[in-house]
């Protein structure tokens, strides 16, 4: 009943040539399918132009974060409000990106959650564990830790429709991928910590993304999985054919 969504996250790469290239050639081939959507997460300056040039297509475009105000004196930032006013219907929030390198917490992706869906933008809330709270055997409980916090008071709606990526930490532009079995072992969790906060009706519809060395070689076998409803990837979205077999994959 759940569809796939594979999202791409470009992260800092590509110039706008490269970009309105790739969206010109994804736009056209892109399968126009219920069963999958595909969204791209580009770098800001990018965002314009390939929200006008996605028209019409089955690809969506969302930002790779944003800050939680409307405007202000917040130097260097980009507002939901502006994502909003330019087409951008998605957003990353809480990648493991941001929250080793720019000071990301639980409290900070809870608002930025919340910012989102007051202005109609979908969030892709990521969470996962570090090799060490792997190998320590703490995986369940960080990840029930980042979702709870994640979600705290949205409403059972607005949980519905959150998208939610596992994005173990070892396994990001490393090669390594979580064997599927153990990537839906986590997945699972969460669904049901999804239940815990809300109940079983509103878990069953949410869509919970894999992320980590997804390519097309690995994609199929993690998309069979019972609550892996799609990927979030990064190094193997950055070249339009190998963008386009991921959505194929899912359909
Ligand atoms: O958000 C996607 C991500 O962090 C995974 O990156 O390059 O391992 O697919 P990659």
């Amino acid at each position: 009943m759940r569809k796939n969504i594979i999202a791409g996250n470009w992260k800092m790469n590509k110039v706008l040539s490269e970009a309105d290239q790739f969206i010109e050639e994804v736009a056209k081939k892109v399968p126009n399918n219920n069963n999958v959507e595909a969204i791209v997460c580009a770098p800001f300056l990018f965002l314009p132009s390939l929200v006008e040039k996605a028209k019409g297509s089955n690809v969506k475009i969302g930002a790779q974060n944003m800050h939680y105000e409307e405007n202000g004196a917040y130097t260097g930032e980009v507002s939901p409000v502006m994502l909003k006013d330019v087409g951008v219907t998605h957003v990353v929030i809480g990648h493991s990106e941001r929250r080793e390198y720019f000071a990301e917490t639980n409290e900070s992706v809870n608002k930025k959650t919340h910012a989102a869906f007051k202005h109609g933008l979908i969030p892709i809330v990521c969470v996962g564990e570090t090799l060490e709270q792997r190998e320590a055997n703490e995986t369940m409980h960080h990840v029930e830790t980042q979702i709870t916090k994640a979600l705290v008071d949205l409403t059972d709606d607005q949980v519905a429709n959150t998208i939610i990526a596992y994005e173990p930490i070892w396994a990001i532009g490393t090669g390594k991928t979580a064997s599927s079995a153990d990537a839906n072992e986590v997945c699972t969790h969460i669904r049901n910590v999804i239940k815990n906060v809300t109940n079983e009706e509103i878990a069953q519809k949410v869509i919970i993304q894999y992320g980590g060395s997804v390519k097309p070689e690995n994609v199929e076998e993690l998309l069979e999985q019972s609550d892996i409803d799609g990927a979030l990837v990064g190094g193997a979205s950055l070249k339009a054919e190998s963008f386009l077999t991921l959505v194929e994959a899912g359909t």
